[in-house]
């Protein structure tokens, strides 16, 4: 059986490779644990709870309808920091495909937190698509809009934990020459930096990333993670460094943001104004693919 389901989570096994496996908590349909042949690619706290009383630290949260704690829009900014999908438990909707195998979840207002919905009174169709392949790891989202008269506004990101070595010697490349805006200095200017490397809290908004930019995270020399992107404009990277961690009470251990780096697409520098009946559609790839040098503006 590649799928095994309980009251909380979904397991899908890769059928030619047992050690190859997805595993996602039916609250938030967060991924929280991606084994390529054996080995773990996200993060996870030890200190996260599975227990649908917060959201998961670690593995593949999803924000939406809203990035960040919004301070514009009258409806939006009265929902937490990075919305509701996370904080709702989702419909598993089975198995749409038997090689890559592939499942769906689905959350609608309907079954979406209510304290949240009380704030946030949108009507909304979410369909995520995991495609588990033996050397990748594709989420796809659907937002559909099913009102016959009002658009719906939102941001969607995924909010991928990446498991890496040390953050001392991995660097982020093929972001370089983008418009940025840095939440920690809360300025926003052209990033030069030829690639991302660490040395305190890091928490940027990479903006309007064209899609053939492949995001890599790399330590000597050899692709740990790469990212591609399908209709997703904005690339979010984010190590919390030692300060950060400390405030977080279910980031554990607090060394964790050594072995640790975010890279997360999504749409977040503006907002999608989604017409009535209409459906935005949009994929992250993971997976280890061979560097691709790319010109640097
Ligand atoms: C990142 C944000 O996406 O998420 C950070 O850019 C934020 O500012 C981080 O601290 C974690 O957010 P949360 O709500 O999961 O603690």
């Amino acid at each position: 059986m590649s799928i095994q389901e309980t009251d909380a989570k979904v397991i899908l096994t890769h059928p030619d490779n047992q050690n190859t496996s997805v595993t996602i908590l039916k609250y938030g349909a967060t991924v929280y644990s991606w084994k390529m042949d054996g080995e773990e690619q996200l993060w996870l706290s030890t200190g996260a709870l599975l227990d649908g009383s917060k959201p998961v630290r670690g593995g593949i949260p999803l924000v939406f309808p809203v990035f960040g704690k919004d301070e514009t829009d009258p409806q939006l900014s009265k929902l937490p920091q990075h919305g509701l999908a996370r904080n709702s438990t989702w419909e598993f909707l089975g198995q749409t495909k038997a090689n890559p195998p592939t499942i769906q979840f689905g959350l609608n207002k309907s079954i979406a937190n209510p304290e949240m919905t009380k704030l946030w009174p949108e009507e909304f169709n979410l369909i995520l698509t995991i495609e588990l392949g033996a050397e990748f790891l594709k989420t796809a989202i659907e937002v559909e809009n099913p009102s016959s008269f009002s658009f719906l506004k939102f941001n969607w990101l995924f909010h991928t934990y990446l498991k890496i070595a040390d953050i001392e010697d991995t660097m982020v490349s093929n972001l370089a020459g983008m418009k940025v805006h840095d939440k920690v200095l809360k300025e926003t200017f052209i990033d030069k930096h030829p690639v991302i490397q660490f040395q305190g809290e890091h928490d940027v908004v990479y903006e309007k990333v064209d899609d053939d930019r492949v995001v890599q995270v790399v330590r000597h020399g050899k692709p740990v993670h790469t990212v591609k992107r399908e209709n997703l404009q904005d690339v979010v990277v984010w190590n919390p460094w030692i300060e950060k961690s400390k405030g977080m009470g279910d980031f554990q251990p607090k060394s964790g943001y050594k072995e640790m780096v975010c890279v997360e697409p999504g749409h977040v520098s503006d907002f999608i104004d989604l017409a009535p009946g209409k459906v935005w559609k949009a994929a992250q790839i993971l997976s280890k693919d061979a560097l691709k040098y790319q010109a640097i503006q």
